[in-house]
């Protein structure tokens, strides 16, 4: 049921782990099945120049953040909040209907984590950088 792409980064994830330090942290859950993903972003001058996940959850779960993570590597913080899910899913070469909402975790773990680097980077030029 899961296109070859998919099998390939489940099983051989891209950027797994955890940045330490990183510019922006999201984490976030899906309350209808318990899976949890966390995205560290390195983020300069506002390129994302490092990109990282940890999830526990399901193996479409695990193949998007992989994906996601590639796709937003090198993109500035604009262009990769304009990554959807479905670029996600498309980039996998398709996700079965009932597993699209998995994508939708990782599209909404990098909103998050942009947006903790937006907060703190406003936080710091408010206090004079
Ligand atoms: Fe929970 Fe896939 S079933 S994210």
């Amino acid at each position: 049921m899961y296109s070859e792409r998919v099998m390939d980064h489940f099983m051989n994830p891209r950027n797994m782990g955890e940045i330490p330090d990183a510019d922006g942290v999201g984490e976030v859950g899906n309350p209808a099945c318990g899976d949890i993903m966390r995205i560290t972003l390195r983020i300069e001058e506002d390129r994302i120049v490092d990109a990282k996940f940890k999830t526990f959850g399901c193996a479409a779960a695990i193949a998007s953040s992989s994906m996601a993570t590639e796709l937003i590597r090198g993109k500035t913080v604009d262009e990769a909040l304009a990554v959807t899910n479905r670029a996600v899913a498309e980039a996998l070469e398709g996700l079965p209907p009932q597993k699209l909402h998995c994508s939708v975790l990782a599209e909404e773990g990098i909103h998050k984590a942009i947006d903790d680097y937006r907060s703190r980077h406003g936080a710091r030029e408010a206090n004079g950088g």
